[in-house]
């Protein structure tokens, strides 16, 4: 069983009536990696990661976590998994401490065991001296930091952290992917979804691009980069009607483009010769340029 894959999805099918959140998907999560799962708003990410947790079962194919097969085993699992969910369903009539030994009862964690599983929980979510404070008194980010925490609390082998950064502000964000980047290190495999690119390219060892229920590409981030859309990007600014000349000359070149509100971006610009039209900004491709190229679609 150690041989086994953190996740392994073959052909998964959800349905939910005539919406197919989940269409025909393969995954594999290797051990011990950062495994990222991208994707906008409704591309399945949510649904994927409660069909891991047991929370929502497959309509077809084959699900499996830490080689224990879903929804079968779906106990054994719970036991090896730590979930963090997208929507934040901390107690708040509970003090923060409360909220970890309440988990911690749910986890099983024999009783001797629970008073130092808290103690460490509020360590890693840097809430010890608000042990005692309500949760409903907390900020955004600090009750972030407790729903990562209550997640680890049983020192689960794979961590299944839906959006763990959605809505808060870039200071807060830092301070959870140092959270994030510090489980990892602990030898600890994560799975996240995301739709902010940065957080991708930043903690992820592994990205799958997740579009309309599908993944449509699987990587490490510069593989999938240097794979999909070249080593450089020329940015240039223009009026609409530079732009779309632009486009025709680049494209008749043999060369890609996106536009993005007032500027196009020439793809493969590293094929370029000192031509005319091509003077901009050059700058590194990202992951958000591989999801506009595979998808068609803007990404933010
Ligand atoms: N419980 C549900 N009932 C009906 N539709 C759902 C339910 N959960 C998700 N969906 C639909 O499935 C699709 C994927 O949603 P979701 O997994 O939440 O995507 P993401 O997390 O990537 O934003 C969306 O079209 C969403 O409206
Ligand atoms: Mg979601």
């Amino acid at each position: 069983m150690s041989s086994s894959p953190a996740v392994l999805l073959e052909q998964v099918v959800k349905r939910f009536g005539a919406i197919t959140a989940v269409d025909h998907l393969d995954l594999e999560v290797p051990v011990g990696s950062c495994f990222g799962l991208l994707g906008p708003n409704g591309a399945g990410k949510s649904t994927l990661m409660r069909l891991l947790t047991g929370q929502a079962v497959a309509d077809e194919g084959r699900v499996e976590v830490l080689g224990h097969r879903l929804p079968e085993d779906s106990r054994a699992v719970r036991a090896v998994c730590g979930v963090v969910p997208q929507i934040d369903n901390l107690d708040d009539e509970l003090t923060v401490a409360e909220n970890l030994e309440v988990y911690a009862r749910l986890q099983r964690l024999p009783r001797d065991e629970r008073p130092a599983a808290v103690r460490r929980g509020l360590e890693i979510a840097h809430l010890v001296d608000r042990a005692d404070t309500p949760t409903s008194e907390l900020s955004g980010g600090m009750r972030r930091r407790l729903l990562i925490a209550r997640g680890l609390l049983h020192r689960p082998r794979l961590v299944l952290l839906d959006e763990p950064t959605v809505g808060l502000d870039p200071q807060i964000r830092q301070q959870l992917w140092a959270q994030i980047a510090a489980i990892r290190a602990e030898g600890t495999t994560v799975a996240m979804s995301t739709h902010y690119i940065e957080e991708a390219e930043r903690l992820c060892d592994e990205v799958a691009v997740v579009y309309a229920g599908r993944v449509v590409a699987t990587g490490p981030p510069a593989d999938l980069i240097a794979r999909t859309v070249g080593s450089e990007v020329l940015e240039i600014a223009g009026s609409p009607g530079a732009l779309a000349d632009i486009e025709t000359q680049a494209r008749s070149e043999g060369l890609r483009t996106r536009r993005s509100g007032t500027t196009i971006a020439v793809l493969d610009a590293e094929r370029l010769d000192g031509q005319a039209w091509a003077t901009g900004e050059r700058r590194a491709p990202t992951l958000e340029d591989v999801f506009v190229v595979l998808t068609g679609e803007e990404l933010a």
